[in-house]
């Protein structure tokens, strides 16, 4: 039996107290209310992803004049899209005359956006073409019509966008982790691979699994072996010491080793977090592969390997967690209170041939069943976080701290709105 209760008694003021109430209870998992009441999910809408700096695309799946893709997001669809300069422009999904979609196809290349219900048709850059027998309307100038934007930031092959118009740019808070990233080369990169894993639990639950490895000794025997931040940080400074030591020398890469945390409570704006560490891999293992052993061509800069693998937060709901033959993007998205797409992009050298220089299976292999796992476990949480008899119990402050952050960072952005 599948059933979550909605309280009937719901309300902004029942929120405000949930939210107060759990702010005295800092360094505790939350309250089972704020993944089960559809006014909080409205909200969570509203006052963070609408508002943050979210990753849509890469650029390497919209090449050429025209080519589009659309990312989903709330009950809205955005249309990542080349125009024939070449610019990417992100275009709300809805027709300026009476609200149709404009677009059905979830990519492929158009001249222009013709919308099905009476015919206007809109430019690649949003702006509108043509209105038939407008001209009827005294005063009706196609230039008050274009489609809506959403911000746009394409930034190292990264397509990010920004429902909000009024959102802080997101490329000063990118550029502070730039050294560490451009290395990978990310806008001349490959999709090697993509696939969503649709997993039945709240998306906080999915991130707040992300943002841990307390469970990864417990839930990815195959990842505990060879990532040593499963371990607690003075337990495992002897090899992060040596490969931080060694890191710039063997990649070839100065600034590698750059460290920068502002994400949540630390983010200098709201929904521009970011950060990058390099952690180190066990001895032996060289990147994240069955058997810790390459399976690609060295990315962009590198000319080596040393042990380690950079992570990378970009906005509230990226990450990316680089090895010096591959790269691979986490991205969630919320699709109901108890859905979520857990969608990676696994990156490989452009140049790189498939079946010749890499092989799909083998670049795939660790995070796909890391992933299978987490989907295991994330919804087992899920279960038990939606039983009445549920009470929440605390973090750990060594593995978990940063889930304490997370918490206090989504209460305060929650209760802005009310
Ligand atoms: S709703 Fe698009 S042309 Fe009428
Ligand atoms: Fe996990």
């Amino acid at each position: 039996m599948k059933l979550i209760a909605t309280k009937v008694d719901d309300s902004p003021a029942v929120m405000a107290e949930k939210i107060a109430a759990q702010q005295l209870k800092a360094g505790f998992a939350m309250d089972p209310y704020f993944y089960r009441s559809h006014l909080v999910f409205e909200q969570e809408l509203d006052r963070i992803l609408y508002r943050s700096w979210l990753y849509a695309a890469h650029v390497s799946q919209v090449p050429e004049p025209g080519d589009y893709i659309q990312y989903q997001l709330g009950e809205d669809a955005i249309i990542i899209c080349r125009d024939e300069t070449g610019e990417i422009h992100a275009l709300m999904n809805i027709c300026r005359h009476r609200g149709a979609r404009v677009c059905e196809e979830l990519a492929g290349n158009r001249k222009t956006f013709v919308c099905p219900y009476h015919g206007w048709v809109y430019n690649l850059d949003g702006s509108l073409k043509a209105a038939r027998a407008m001209e009827a309307l005294e005063g009706f100038d196609v230039a008050d019509y274009g489609l809506k934007h959403a911000r746009c930031c394409v930034y190292e092959g990264l397509v990010f966008i920004n429902c909000d118009a009024d959102a802080p740019d997101f490329e000063p808070a990118l550029n502070t982790v730039g050294a560490a990233l451009k290395p990978y080369d990310l806008p001349h990169a490959k999709v090697a691979h993509s696939q969503v894993y649709r997993v039945d639990a709240n998306w906080k639950l999915a991130l707040e699994n992300y943002l841990e490895c307390y469970h990864c000794s417990t839930a990815h025997r195959a990842y505990a072996k060879m990532h040593t931040i499963q371990d607690l940080e003075d337990r495992i400074s002897d090899i992060t010491d040596a490969m931080l030591a060694r890191a710039e020398a063997q990649t070839g890469v100065p600034g590698i080793t750059l460290n920068h945390y502002q994400a949540y409570s630390s983010s200098t704006d709201f929904g521009t977090d970011v950060y990058h560490s390099r952690y180190a891999l066990y001895d032996g293992f060289l990147t994240g592969s069955d058997g810790g052993q390459p399976v690609a061509p060295l990315m962009g800069q590198f000319n080596g390997y040393d042990g380690g693998a950079g992570d990378f937060q970009l906005g509230p709901l990226c990450f990316m967690l680089n090895y010096p033959d591959h790269c691979v993007l986490y991205r969630f998205t919320p699709r109901g209170i108890t859905a979520t797409d857990m969608e990676i992009v696994w990156y490989v050298r452009g140049d790189a041939e498939e079946g010749v220089d890499y092989d799909r299976d083998a670049v795939t292999w660790l995070w796909h069943h890391t992933t299978l796992e987490d989907e295991y476990i994330i919804m087992r949480n899920s279960a038990g976080v939606n039983s009445r008899f549920f009470e929440p119990g605390p973090y750990n402050p060594g593995y978990e701290s940063i889930c304490t952050d997370f918490v206090a960072w989504y209460l305060k952005a929650l209760s802005a709105g009310i």
